[in-house]
């Protein structure tokens, strides 16, 4: 039975110009046991994914499963086996750390739970935050409570939509050694970032999600091999030559440029000196999740011809 079972999802969302279709047709499972990576651009439908998951959305057709249990007709039984961690900082301003978290325990029917709730204020670096205030966390504590509220019922799903967006780095190696423990102990983890290097080091298989629809999936290893191999990279002051137009990945002077073997890069360099360019910090890297992002995204690998849903079309 797999942890997570998305069958033919789709949602289109009502819209004052027209309906906006944020998932269409999405199928995929994840296994027991996996460390599962869900990426995309913003608004491509991952967090609406995962509020049907969680049983805050409907999805227009289609169903999803966690453990066996349809998160609709099987509501608190599939509520139960998951643990989400949302993307929008919500907590309740009248709460202690540890009565928000005694309050999540009860609403599972969690009893004498403190045990467990120490080991995660001392694993999320709470434990001397646990009589404050919610409302006097800053921005990152509040974060961390959210990770701690998702997990005190012992979830054997857990769902991580952007658990590290404006977290600091200690705390984000903190929360990554905390998740993989769990990982290795047998628990289920789905995960959202845009941070590509932390899905890169943590995610055996990955889901590419682009306005909607599932345009990759794959173990994390076979979308390495798929980009080009390497990547040169240098620093420029002078505009680029038209022939790396297209080809190359323009971060304010810094110039990447995917290649696939070395002639590919003696062309490259060959293009620069015959311009009479000035480059700097020249390097050739190998090529890692983020190129393949870029390569996938703006492929255009959608089959069937629907208008997708953009940015634009968005209410705002
Ligand atoms: N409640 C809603 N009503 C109308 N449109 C919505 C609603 N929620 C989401 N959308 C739209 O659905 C699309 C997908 O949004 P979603 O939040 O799932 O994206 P996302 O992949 O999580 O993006 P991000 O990386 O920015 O978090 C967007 O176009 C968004 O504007
Ligand atoms: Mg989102």
């Amino acid at each position: 039975m797999p942890a997570i079972s998305f069958q033919s999802v789709s949602k289109t969302f009502a819209s004052p110009r027209g309906p906006l279709q944020a998932l269409d047709g999405v199928s995929f499972d994840i296994q027991q046991g996996e460390f599962f990576g869900l990426l995309g651009p913003n608004g491509a439908g991952k967090t609406t994914l995962i509020s049907i998951l969680a049983g805050l959305a409907r999805p227009t057709s289609g169903k999803a499963m966690v453990l066996g249990s349809d998160v609709q007709s099987d509501y608190r039984q599939a509520r139960r086996k998951l643990g989400v961690v949302p993307q929008e900082l919500v907590f309740d301003p009248f709460f202690t750390v540890r009565e928000a978290l005694r309050i999540q325990s009860g609403y599972f029917g969690v009893k004498n739970n403190d045990a467990w709730i120490d080991e995660l204020l001392e694993s999320l670096g709470l434990a001397d935050k646990a009589s404050s205030n919610m409302r006097q966390l800053s921005g990152g504590m509040k974060r961390r409570v959210l990770v701690a509220q998702a997990l005190v019922h012992k979830p054997p799903v857990i769902v991580l939509d952007e658990p590290t967006a404006g977290v600091d780095v200690e705390l984000r190696q903190t929360l990554w050694q905390f998740i993989a423990k769990l990982n290795k102990q047998g628990h289920t983890v789905l995960l959202t970032t845009h941070y590509l290097e932390e899905a890169e080091a943590l995610c055996s298989r990955i889901a590419m999600l682009k306005a909607g629809r599932v345009v990759a999936l794959e173990r994390t290893s076979e979308l390495l091999k798929s980009a080009s191999s390497n990547v040169l990279r240098f620093k420029i002051d002078s505009p680029l030559p038209a022939e790396f137009e297209g080809k190359a990945r323009v971060t304010g002077r810094i110039v990447q440029l995917p290649a696939h073997d070395a002639h590919e890069i003696e062309r490259y360099l060959a293009v620069i000196r015959q311009a009479g360019l000035r480059v700097e910090d020249v390097e050739i890297r190998k090529a890692d999740l983020e190129d393949v992002f870029i390569d996938v995204m703006s492929a255009d690998r959608g089959g069937k011809a629907v208008a997708a849903p953009s940015l634009e079309a968005a209410p705002s």
